[in-house]
């Protein structure tokens, strides 16, 4: 998705006491969970930018090749004098290959780490120079709010841009009001190009959240390392196995790391008893059909939408419109 720095940043941008706070309420539900956020610290971006490039890691390269092909024509589909709204946009490498073809007078680089995206977004602002380029900082699990950073989207429409499939990261339910405050903010003339990664067999979509190289184990597993770090806790993550299952009835990966035998794991004065072979959700990744996408931008308000797809119709990328 982002630089390994990028999403270390990120993680430094939450306030140390909430994150472990979140943390341990999650660890202590009846079913063990850790928000996928806390998967990237810096070790866990190199091993997400290593999964990128893993033959059983379909999503980056196959939107990667519907951007190269589709680039023009979805360009011509904007309106001129735009305000490029890049969200999360980490070291601002995906917008950069869009900034040349796409009429923008502006720039928004949002991300949750302001004095890291300063920088890339200072650095994209001296490669376009006819684009004011603007750093924002936000969180976007939390309500979407731009802290009044977009110019009148009367003047200039807002584009705003969300690939990598992080959509599939949220509920449908969470994922339908996130785009809903997205169609709020855009105004009459405002899009979205967002990427949603598309329902398919069974057995390409496990292949890649369970790799044969067990990067997407190590990826798993470091979060336990974060959470030792984050919250003081003593997990042992080479005691808990890594797991991706698609979920047929909710559409979406589940990973997860299940407790291979029965161990007390202590933080401060507090901890919590994992029998053997329970598990802590680490993450869920939404995978829909189009029709479902297409639904949901409905949903949240878009009226207009095109979609673009690989010749085997794995991953979708769409423009929504008011
Ligand atoms: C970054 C959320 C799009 O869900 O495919 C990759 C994260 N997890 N392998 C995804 C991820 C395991 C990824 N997203």
């Amino acid at each position: 998705m982002e630089g390994a720095a990028a999403r270390e940043r990120r993680h430094d941008g939450v306030p140390i006491d909430n994150r472990a706070a979140e943390l341990a309420a999650g660890l202590q539900a009846e079913r063990a969970c850790i928000d996928p956020k806390f998967l990237y610290d810096a070790q866990g971006c190199v091993l997400f930018n290593a999964i990128c490039e893993l033959e059983e890691y379909y999503p980056t390269r196959t939107e990667r090749a519907i951007f190269e092909a589709h680039r023009a024509t979805i360009a011509r589909a904007l309106p001129s004098r735009i305000q490029w709204v890049d969200l999360g946009c980490g070291d601002c490498a995906k917008s950069r290959a869009w900034l040349g073809h796409v009429d923008a007078y502006r720039y928004l680089g949002v991300d949750i780490a302001a004095d890291w995206i300063r920088r890339e977004v200072a650095a994209l602002g001296r490669q376009f120079p006819q684009i004011s380029c603007v750093p924002v900082e936000a969180d976007f699990s939390g309500d979407f709010d731009l802290h009044g950073s977009l110019d009148d989207p009367q003047a200039n429409p807002p584009v705003f841009f969300y690939p990598g499939s992080s959509i599939g990261n949220f509920s449908p339910e969470r994922a339908i009001e996130f785009m809903a405050a997205i169609c709020r903010e855009a105004g009459p003339r405002g899009s979205l190009l967002i990427s949603a990664d598309l329902r398919k067999d069974r057995r390409t979509m496990e292949r890649a959240y369970a790799d044969d190289l067990g990067v997407t184990a190590a990826f798993n597993r470091n979060v336990l390392r974060v959470c030792n770090r984050v919250l003081g806790s003593d997990f042992q993550p080479a005691e808990f196995a890594h797991e991706a299952v698609f979920d047929d009835v909710h559409g979406r990966i589940e990973m997860r790391l299940r407790a291979q035998k029965r161990q007390w794991v202590q933080w401060g004065a507090s901890g919590r008893l994992f029998e053997s072979g329970e598990a802590i959700v680490t993450e869920h990744s939404y995978k829909y059909t189009p029709e479902q996408f297409d639904g949901m931008l409905a949903a949240a308000g878009f009226s207009v939408r095109n979609m673009w797809t690989d010749p085997r119709s794995w991953f979708g990328v769409f423009l929504a419109q008011r």
